[in-house]
């Protein structure tokens, strides 16, 4: 990213749903479900990883508002989106804006078992462990299938990350944004591994601390993107 860039450039100045969705809500519910809006010039980095495969279809485990999902939409109409996202607030919110290929389940993505998904773009929530319902059957499920323990202390992205990695499809491609903090930390140690021994991760975009991207939130931010090798 270039350093001359200014945060309102890095913004983007196409935010209208995601300003309407905070001047609206209350800031305990968002900050209840993690809900942090992505940019759009974040969005349309993400979106670019993604789309340059052409993939059939592209999730966004959390969807939010759809920011993610419209930067997709943008620039592959064609494209089957479907997003989830567990909040029916939200969920309500966004239901009159109607793209055509595009559906939002208003479910839990972590209770739903997917495979072979040609793309991913993502802002998972950022939820501490002590605060997810059901946190543990999920984090030991996960682990189970992933072959690596996620630490209890794993804030619920990894959970999120964890999953969409198993997921993807030989040759997919997904663009996840998280918190710098998994690069140093101890609860990433199964993430870490499932990066190297899938051999998934082809780029990391690490914003400086002192970079604030988000309007609502006081985070860092590292973009991952992926691509599942072909056996
Ligand atoms: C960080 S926001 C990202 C929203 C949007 N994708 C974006 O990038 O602007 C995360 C969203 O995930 C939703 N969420 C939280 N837990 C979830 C879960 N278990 N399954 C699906 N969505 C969830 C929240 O309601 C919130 O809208």
């Amino acid at each position: 990213m270039d350093q001359g860039q200014g945060i309102a450039d890095l913004q983007g100045n196409a935010q209208h749903i995601e300003d309407a969705y905070c001047t609206q809500s209350d800031r305990a519910h968002r900050k209840k479900f993690g809900q942090v809006f992505t940019p759009p010039r974040l969005a349309a980095l993400m979106a670019d990883w993604v789309c340059a495969i052409k993939p059939q279809t592209v999730i966004d485990p959390a969807f939010g508002t759809g920011a993610l999902a419209r930067a997709v939409w943008d620039r592959s109409p064609k494209t089957q989106i479907i997003g989830y996202d567990i909040d029916p607030v939200v969920c309500d919110y966004v239901a009159d804006l109607s793209y055509e290929n595009m559906t939002l389940k208003c479910e839990n993505y972590l209770a739903h078992q997917l495979n072979n998904i040609a793309g991913f773009i993502a802002n998972p929530p950022y939820i501490r462990q002590r605060d997810l319902e059901c946190g543990e059957a999920m984090r030991q499920n996960l682990s189970a299938r992933a072959g690596h323990a996620i630490p209890k202390s794993a804030n619920i992205y990894i959970h999120f990350c964890t999953k969409m990695i198993l997921e993807l499809a030989q040759g997919g491609r997904a663009a996840i944004i998280i918190p710098s903090e998994w690069l140093n930390a101890n609860f990433s140690t199964s993430l870490k591994a499932m990066l190297i021994e899938r051999d998934c991760l082809k780029h990391i975009i690490s914003f400086s601390h002192d970079t604030a991207l988000f309007d609502d939130a006081m985070t860092t931010a590292s973009i991952l993107l992926l691509e599942r090798p072909h056996d």
